[in-house]
Parts: structure tokens; sequence; C-alpha cells
């Protein structure tokens, strides 16, 4: 018997309601095009609320050495000079009228005495950048752009509906298909182009910040239907998880506590992290204090729990922390029973973001496959090895905007739309199905187990610390349980069934899971988030190139980009940073750029 589907049609389809897809969708209405945003969970509930301590601006509010060029040096040497450079020209310069738009809009901010937006510290900015209101500025954002969406002509959404698999018309992306998670029903949206603002992958990781969606299913779906996906092997701990109790286990603590005056101490009161960096100290890069955080515990001077205390009380009066920093009182409070007022917290590295993603044009947010476009979290490009915290909330306004207008005028561009063949249709759908539909007797795999054994491989193997051996290990795991889940078996029907929700998202981690890895295998260095025990330096040679993964002849295979050298006007840029140090830079730059100015330090 044939499946029914239900059918949706619309100018733009933008899979995700974070920050990047509500904010593509405005742009994409605004231009003339009817829009329909697809959220696999409700609206509101997205991991842009976890950037909770800020946007970074160089608004120059507070700071006045601040401004585009030096937001553009700090977040080129964060990222390790892999990054594209023409996506953090871009971003720097238009985030600062991207705050203001959304100021515009309703967006709540704090204020200094003058009404000015307050900028706080965070980890590696020359100068107070981050504007914010209190520890819930993701929140905000997210419940702004929702706001303004709802309020454009031309918008609709569809909640709790996941998607599976990218429709394609000759070589071009027309549509997708999914199934309703509350129905079961099968579905299948035309569109005449596609955003994919689907957010980044913690799932396949043990300790993560990232909500039960962030299983990488549009980096998976990108993949299968022919796009690049870009330096996957750099993955962001956040240093600052919650570690006790288990069940509050990868929670994030914000940056903000630290960019409010709050240190890190081991087990003996040190203040460690003026060993690991004596300028940036507790406000040094994420990869750099992540690292620091696990050597301490690998030297036997770790928490009780296995990470670090997060000392503010003793820095700041409990009125003021109260004010500042209000989720972490009551997170703390409710989860751990711990007054963050009078006594430290105790945290750990968890997995929060990933830098790398579906590789994309810096100026249109197109992927290499027409009709494809992404941004935000989803896309790779601006924030190289190793993301500033504050930049996630930035790009999403930046290129989730571009990333709409282009699509947009793609669309326009279009005369009917695309036809979808019934085989591809069918061939979905049957994918979708095959769990509720085998039968396999003893040899019937459980999607919970894969998906368990997965985050054991991934955190043991592939996590903070890498060498050719445990990444191998964890490969060869990736390809085992990739075997096992063609066996995944539920019981139940179609409504409301998450073990069958489960099986989606294990097939999309271990995609994306194996990209990771074979990205982190290929990348023989260590640069931001990518530590390699087994090479602890940088290489000259990969320190020009983006690695992607790509699928070619059925298979995923790496693949090395040489990315766009800097020209002469632009690397002088990299010395207005109060960070810059000379001997960092590639030899393709020696002597390019001048001393540091004593003013910039
Ligand atoms: O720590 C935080 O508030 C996270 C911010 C970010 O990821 O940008």
């Amino acid at each position: 018997m044939s499946e029914s589907y239900q059918t949706r049609e619309c100018d733009v389809l933008v899979v995700g309601a974070g920050g990047a897809g509500l904010r593509a969708a405005i742009a994409a209405a605004e231009a003339g095009c009817s829009t329909l945003v697809v959220s696999k969970s409700l609206l509101g509930k997205a991991h842009t609320v976890m950037a909770e301590g800020g946007i970074a601006a160089g608004l120059a509010n507070l700071d006045t050495p601040d401004s585009w060029e030096v937001h553009f040096a700090d977040t080129m040497l964060g990222g390790q000079l892999i990054n594209n450079w023409r996506m953090v020209d871009l971003y720097s310069r238009e985030v600062i009228d991207r705050v203001y738009e959304l100021e515009r809009w309703g967006g709540l901010f704090d204020r200094t005495d003058d009404g000015l937006i307050m900028q706080r510290a965070f980890g590696a900015h020359s100068w107070k950048r981050l504007c914010h209101v209190g520890d819930r500025t993701g929140l905000e954002l997210i419940r702004t752009l929702q706001d303004k969406m709802v309020h454009t002509a031309g918008t609709d959404v569809l909640m709790e509906c996941t998607l599976t698999r990218l429709l394609t018309h000759g070589d071009r992306v027309c549509g997708a298909f999914g199934y309703l998670r509350n129905t079961g029903e099968l579905i299948v949206i035309r569109a005449g182009a596609v955003v994919m603002a689907s957010g980044g992958w913690g799932r396949m990781f043990r300790y993560t910040s990232n909500s039960w969606e962030g299983t990488g299913d549009g980096a998976a779906m990108a993949f299968e239907a022919g796009a690049e996906l870009q330096d996957m092997e750099f993955v962001q701990f956040h240093p600052t998880g919650m570690i006790w109790p288990p069940g509050a286990r990868g929670i994030l603590v914000t940056e903000a506590v630290r960019g409010e005056g709050g240190i890190l101490r081991n087990s003996e009161g040190e203040r460690f992290m003026e060993r690991y960096d004596p300028v940036k100290k507790d406000l040094s890069s994420r990869d750099v204090v992540a690292r620091s955080i696990y050597k301490e515990v690998v030297a036997g001077r770790g928490s009780p729990h296995g990470g670090a205390f997060l000392d503010i009380a003793s820095r700041r009066s409990a009125a003021d922390i109260r004010k500042r920093l209000p989720s972490m009182c009551d997170q703390f409070e409710a989860l751990a029973g711990v007054d963050i007022s009078k006594e430290p917290m105790e945290i750990g590295p968890t997995i929060h973001y990933t830098m790398g993603g579906i590789r994309v044009d810096a100026e249109t947010a197109a992927s290499t496959v027409p009709g494809l476009y992404a941004a935000g979290e989803a896309a790779a490009g601006l924030h190289g090895a190793n993301r500033l915290g504050g930049n996630s909330l930035g790009d999403i306004l930046v290129f989730g905007r571009r990333a709409g207008e282009a699509a947009a005028s793609s669309a326009k561009g279009l005369g009917a739309r695309p036809a979808v063949s019934k085989k591809q249709l069918a061939d979905a759908g049957a994918a979708v199905l095959l769990p509720l539909a085998h039968d396999l007797g003893e040899k019937a795999e459980n999607s919970y187990v894969i998906h368990r054994a997965l985050q054991e491989a991934m955190q043991d193997d592939a996590g903070i610390g890498r060498s050719e051996e445990s990444l191998n290990r964890a490969l060869t795991a990736i390809g085992e349980l990739t075997e096992r889940s063609k066996r995944m078996r539920v019981g139940g029907g179609r409504v409301l069934n998450p073990g069958w929700h489960t099986c989606r998202d294990v097939l999309s981690m271990l995609t994306v899971s194996e990209a990771i890895v074979r990205c982190a295998i290929a990348r023989r260095e260590s640069r931001g988030s990518q530590w390699r025990f087994d090479f602890p330096d940088k290489d000259a040679h990969l320190g020009q190139i983006n690695l992607v993964a790509r699928k070619r002849g059925g298979a995923m295979k790496v693949e090395e980009r040489a990315n766009e050298p800097m020209p002469d006007d632009v690397v002088t840029r990299l010395a207005r940073s109060r960070f810059f140090d000379p001997a960092t830079l590639p030899l393709r730059y020696a002597g390019k750029v001048p001393a540091p100015s004593p003013e910039g330090h």
C-alpha cells in the first residue's frame, strides 16, 4: 500500500527555529517570499538560549578603544587564523547594526548609567564587548526575533516536525521530507530554496549543554544531498558546565560568571589559570581554559567530581551576584543546592558548540549545492578552530539575515517550483518507517543502546584530547554502530514514539560523528579545540587548509580546501588585538604586521 503524505509549499523553507532560522525567515519574508519555518521542537526552545552571556559587538560603549576592527582581529586570532576572513570581516562590521536592529525590535539590554547598552568582558575579547541582559541574553534574543517573525507577513511555522531528507531536482535542492512527531504523519515540503539553520550537534557526546534536539540532522541531510562539511574536527568544550549532581552534568555555567570577575581554582585553592595564560588568565579562550582544567584534573588537583571550582562569591557582593547572574543563582540553588553567592561552583568542560558545519560562501551563505543555504551553528567558516564566547549570537543575526535574503532571491529567480520524483518520496518514506516495520527477531537493535554506545566512543576517544590511536578506535566503533543501526527496530506506533524518533537521531549522529572523527584524524596537528596528544604543535601546511568531508562514490571522504589568504591591509588589522603575538603568525604573513602599539596592550 502506498503511503500518504501531507504536503506543504513555500518559496523559502527554513529548517530550524533558533536565532539563525528566525532571522533568516524575517529576511526572506521581507523580501516577499512565502516562508515556512520548521522546528523539530517547540518555538522558543532552541540552543540559542544557551548563549547566556551576551552578543559580541564592537560598540565601544564602555571601552572606547574597541571597534569592529579590533573585534575582527580578536575573532581571527581566537579561531587561530583558519577562519574564512571574509566572513569575519562582514560579521564584525555588520553585527553592530544587527544589535541596534534587535533593540529597535524590542530587545531588552542592561544599560549603563548613561542609558547605553551595557557591555561585559568575555574570554579573549580585547575589550568589554558583550551586550547582554543579565545571564539570559540568548533567551531575550529568541523572544525578540520570535515576536518580530510572527508579525512579519508571509511567515508560517510548523513545530514538532523532524525532517529526514532534502529533496532534489537534478542537482538543486527543492524541499524536504519528514514526519510530524505528534501524529507520525509523513510530510513533503516543496520549496524554491532551503536555509539550513538547524544548529549544531552535541548529543553524540556524553556530557553536553545541548538539549535533545542537537543531533546534527541538518548537517547529515546536507551531506547526503552532496554538500561539503567543513572543519568538523573542531568541537568546542565550554570550560564551565555543571558536573554535580549527575543529573545536571553538562548544563551550561555561563562564561559571564568569569566575565563578571569569577575565577577558577583547583583543589589546592590555587588560581591555576595564572600559570596557563598569565595575560588573559580566567578570561583566556575556551580551548585554553578547557584544556587547563583537564590538565589540573590529570595532575591530581581536580575537584571531587573531576573538574574545578568556579568562585564568584569571594569576588563580588551577594546583591551584585543576584543582579548580574540571576539564572546561575537559580540554577545552582535548584539543581545542586548551592548558593553561589556564598560557595564556589563545581564545574568541568562540556560540549557546547560546533565550529564546523556546512561549507558556505561568505556573502550569500550559499552551500556548494544549488538551492541550499546555511547559517549559524549549522554553517562553518566564521569561527575557525575556536569560537569566542558571544560570537554565536552575533553570527546568527548577521548570517541568518544574509542567508534569508540570498535564499529569497534564489527562490524568486526560479520559474515554476521544481518537481519531486515519486521514487524519492517512496525511498524517503520507506527509510523513515523501516524501524517500525522490520521483523528481525533477536537480531533487532535498540536505538537507545546504539546512542549510548556512540556517546561512550565519542566522549572517550574523540573528546577534549585525541590521538591517532583513540580516533581510529572511535572510527571503528562508529563503523560497527552504523552496521547495527541498519537493524534498529522499535515497538509501538507512529504517534509520539520517542524510540522511533531516536532511530532518526542516531542515523544523523552517526554520519556527523564519522565526519568529526575522519577530519580529526586528517588534521595531524593541535589547533584551537583540536588537541592531538600525538601532534602537540601547529603544522604550517594545515594552517592554510580547511578540511571538508563529502560524499564520493557512496562513502565519506576528507579533502583539503586551501583557505583564502588575507590581503596585506587586512593582515595589519590583527595588530589591533590586545592579544596579538607576531610569533604566532603563519609564515605567509611574516613581516606584514607591525609590532603591537603600546596603547594596544
Ligand atoms: O557562556 C555563555 O554564556 C555562552 C555564550 C556563548 O556560547 O556564546
